[in-house]
């Protein structure tokens, strides 16, 4: 992942690739390129909090089917959608009762076909959610596994002790609720493991029947049209004494017989591997091309909130160079809020207690080992520190996820229990119930964000599409620059040495692609110099503007940027720049 910069020579004879302005880039999309994945936009997205089409409080499919035009707007060519399947929703649907039906507060499986359909016909990609480590304890296979005798095939379908002292070395993860991994069960009269809450069992992979289970609900989903499946807390399949049972080899074969499974039926369809580990661990997950197509990069989530409060970027710059490289037909997912806690499982104590102390001063924000805010209120609704961290998110190697309600700055509510204060209904407008549901406010399934400065009567998406100056406006636009060239999503990142701390500076690089990308992470305006002398004679082309810089000399580049702002260049040979530059 990490190179150093060298001289490129640049292929003119190379067709421009780029778009100007063209606000259609999903129509770009090739339905048939393996690799759609790395050019992807993924928004994420709950069907429950998104809109409700039946007045019934709750989010459904034929309410997301209305807004897909939004998603698109947006820039989106993927979405990904949380847990819809039946669950008693004791963890918001991770909770899975039955894997191949539909939560009727929904819709029914006829409302996800059309829902797919509309989004393929938009160019837009769909990827849901296999949870397989574990089920609901109200799955019929727990049901009949906790009735069936000891040691029985039925019984063996989870993973079950005598000794609540088994695999002691395992840490538990939800340290707010669970006090053990294992918990009792009076009908079984055997202990069962689970590494989340205690009303969801883990599956027991070293079962063959188990891995033919899930790889029929896997096939259920992608014969309907699923494009790609995001493999939940898959560190955690299996279970060996005197581990610390992740990461285990045993768990990496599962992974790729899953994968042999779907590659022999679905071409194109992809798995994103949720690894909440350190990114040698997550390297494992992509195999040798046999395992996973996507994962998410965790540890340098954090981090970017880390060298924005720090004003200095070797947070990033250090969990970059421990980065390692993929195989080419791999890719990142870069992400900087979602459903969950914003998890510090993957930093050191005292890069825990730095992020606690400086966004989550209130023990209220802070969740299992994490902090339950979003995006603007993280940045403390700072127009530009938020500007300044998407501009990461799209320009870090990898795809970016963009968690929705964050495009237009949502807030969230501290006071809801567990993680459910980032997971209110999205503010559509100033109406009753921010245009998300025309039930009774009593009857909604989660209360709406009304406080100032982020109630939905000031932050909603109708607001924000009649200013030219909002956020939402702004997003797109970011989408749009970032859509026009291809090594944003594919290329090397090149981190690019400057004295000053406080401004992060890498190239992307993708075959004739150069782009140069500079960001100010201080509350101050920088001046920084680059040693740019092995691309001398390029001349910069901003991509918003398409203004042509200074070209690139022998002396140190000099760049200016004001507080927390940041800078995208193309480097092109001069005439070429010219050709793209902006006529004034
Ligand atoms: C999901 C969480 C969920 C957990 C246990 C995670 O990986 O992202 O939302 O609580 O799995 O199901």
């Amino acid at each position: 992942m990490y190179r150093p910069i060298t001289e490129t020579p640049v292929d003119e004879s190379t067709p421009a690739t780029h778009a100007r302005g063209n606000p259609h880039h999903n129509e770009s999309v090739n339905d048939n390129d393996s690799l759609w994945y790395k050019d992807a936009i993924i928004y994420q997205l709950h069907v429950k909090s998104y809109r409700d089409s039946n007045a019934d409080g709750f989010g459904d499919f034929r309410g997301l089917l209305e807004k897909l035009d939004y998603i698109e707007q947006l820039g989106a060519n993927t979405v990904w959608l949380l847990p819809f399947y039946p669950s008693p929703l004791r963890d918001d649907g991770y909770d899975i009762s039955a894997y191949e039906e539909i939560n009727p507060t929904y819709g029914s499986i006829d409302d996800f076909r059309a829902l797919l359909e509309a989004a393929h016909d938009r160019h837009i990609r769909v990827i849901t959610e296999l949870v397989i480590n574990h089920t609901s304890d109200q799955h019929p296979w727990f049901q009949r596994a906790r009735r069936a005798p000891k040691d029985s095939p039925e019984r063996n379908w989870y993973v079950w002790s005598d000794d609540p002292n088994k695999y002691a070395g395992t840490r538990i993860i939800f340290t707010d609720t669970e006090k053990s991994n294992w918990s009792w069960d009076p009908e079984a009269q055997q202990f069962y493991w689970h590494r989340f809450f205690s009303h969801q069992p883990d599956l027991n992979f070293d079962n063959p029947e188990v891995v033919e289970a899930v790889k029929n609900v896997m096939r259920f989903w992608l014969r309907m049209g699923v494009d790609g499946l995001r493999l939940d807390a898959i560190p955690y399949l299996i279970e060996r004494d005197g581990t610390n049972c992740e990461n285990l080899p045993e768990t990496h074969q599962v992974l790729k017989d899953l994968r042999a499974a779907l590659d022999a039926e679905f071409p194109n369809r992809i798995f994103l591997a949720e690894a909440n580990q350190w990114p040698s661990d997550v390297r494992q997950y992509f195999g040798h091309s046999d395992e996973c197509h996507m994962a998410f990069h965790f540890p340098v989530m954090p981090r970017m909130y880390m060298a924005i409060r720090k004003e200095d970027r070797t947070p990033v710059v250090d969990i970059m160079r421990q980065t390692p490289e993929i195989p080419e037909d791999c890719q990142w997912a870069i992400f900087l809020r979602n459903h969950d806690e914003l998890t510090l499982e993957m930093v050191t104590d005292e890069e825990r207690d730095y992020m606690y102390r400086e966004y989550a001063r209130d023990p209220r924000m802070r969740i299992n080992v994490g902090i339950r805010r979003r995006l603007n209120p993280l940045m403390d609704g700072g127009r530009r520190q938020v500007e300044l961290m998407n501009a990461l998110l799209m320009s870090m190697p990898g795809t970016p996820i963009i968690y929705y309600g964050d495009e237009i700055g949502m807030g969230d509510n501290i006071y809801l229990g567990d993680r459910n204060g980032v997971r209110t209904p999205m503010q559509w407008s100033a109406d009753r119930n921010a245009g998300f549901s025309e039930a009774d406010t009593a009857a909604l399934f989660s209360p709406l964000i009304v406080d100032p400065p982020y109630g939905y009567h000031t932050v909603n998406v109708g607001a924000q599409e009649r200013v030219p100056t909002s956020l939402l406006r702004w997003m797109r636009r970011l989408i749009n620059v970032r859509q026009e060239y291809k090594a944003f999503g594919r290329g090397t990142w090149e981190p690019v040495d400057a004295a000053n701390r406080r401004v992060l500076v890498f190239i992307r690089r993708y075959r004739d692609e150069l782009i140069l990308c500079v960001n100010n992470l201080s509350r101050f305006a920088q001046y920084v110099e680059l040693d740019l002398h092995a691309l001398r004679g390029m001349v910069p082309l901003e991509l918003w503007s398409k203004n042509c810089f200074p070209g690139i000399g022998d002396l140190p580049y000099l760049l200016t940027l004001g507080p927390h702002n940041f800078l995208w260049f193309r480097l092109m040979p001069p005439e070429q720049a010219k050709s793209y530059q902006r006529s004034t």
